[in-house]
């Protein structure tokens, strides 16, 4: 079992779109996939599931809180190998304990009973509610920063990296940053231009791999609105749209370093 995060600190920035067009990419490939979402607004929840509300699912925090077998609370969609374990706003109260410094591995022992069912976990997280973010690297394998160009983001880059580095270093030494994927970049575009540019010296002076990249879409957002990855659409635009994912899960598993 990989598990595997997309992490920037700083919210709005891909990462649950990553996360689900991933999802769909390693399944593509026969690899058994599970997507969980931690965010206690339930995006990605409310995206699979086609629902405004996800409040009646049941999530990580009922399987610590009430005993429930996290096999049990899973939505298969086994035509793609893709599952879901859902989250809500009960989910909040799980991360604010995961959250506390000995509670650091909780999230990854209550993961282990799933580890023969899957091939890779996709943790969809939310930057800093306390210190998930520090709880979700020191769980994960592989983490990649997704990049969208906006100064916000770009603000926001050096201090993920070193935020990986740091959990690296003291929690987790077998934490691979894989590399920094663009998304949403309009090369039509100076500013987003600049934004890339800036990117790749900053990736270049940290020795950080650039992975495929993703280009701004609006198709991107209204396949996700419909609970769909690109990967699911035969039209020119999904097959361009599906490229930099299907190329990522094929450099992930083949295995080793991207670079
Ligand atoms: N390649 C893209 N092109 C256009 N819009 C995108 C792209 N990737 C993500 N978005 C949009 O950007 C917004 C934020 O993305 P999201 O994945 O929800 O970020 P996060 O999970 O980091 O908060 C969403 O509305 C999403 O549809
Ligand atoms: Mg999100």
């Amino acid at each position: 079992m990989n598990i595997l995060t997309f992490y920037i600190s700083k919210g709005g920035s891909g990462k649950t779109t990553c996360s689900l067009n991933m999802g769909h990419a390693l399944g593509e490939l026969g690899q058994r996939t599970l997507l969980v979402d931690l965010d206690p607004q339930g995006s990605l929840s409310k995206l699979m599931l086609k629902e405004s509300d996800t409040i009646k699912y049941m999530t990580l925090f009922d399987v610590h809180a009430r005993g429930l077998a996290i096999e049990d609370i899973l939505f298969d969609d086994e035509k793609h190998n893709v599952s879901l374990l859902p989250s809500n706003e009960r989910n909040a109260r799980l991360i604010n304990l995961i959250s506390e410094q000995d509670k650091l591995f909780l999230l990854k022992d209550m993961l282990e009973p799933l580890a023969e069912e899957f091939d890779w976990i996709i943790l969809d997280s939310v930057p800093s509610i306390n210190e998930l973010s520090k709880v979700v690297l020191s769980c994960a394998d592989h983490v990649v920063v997704p990049f969208m160009p906006k100064k916000l983001v770009y603000d926001q880059l050096g201090s993920t990296i070193r935020t990986i580095r740091q959990v690296k270093k003291f929690y987790n030494a077998s934490l691979e940053l894989t590399g920094i994927m663009p998304v949403a970049i309009d090369a039509g575009l100076k500013g987003d231009r600049e934004y890339a540019e800036a990117m790749r010296t900053l990736a270049e002076s940290e020795g950080l791999d650039i992975l495929p990249s993703v280009r701004r879409a609006a198709f991107i957002e209204k396949a996700a609105d419909n609970g769909k990855s690109v990967l699911q659409y035969k039209s020119k635009e999904g097959i361009e749209l599906a490229l930099p994912f299907r190329e990522l899960a094929r450099l992930m598993t083949e295995g080793g370093n991207t670079g």
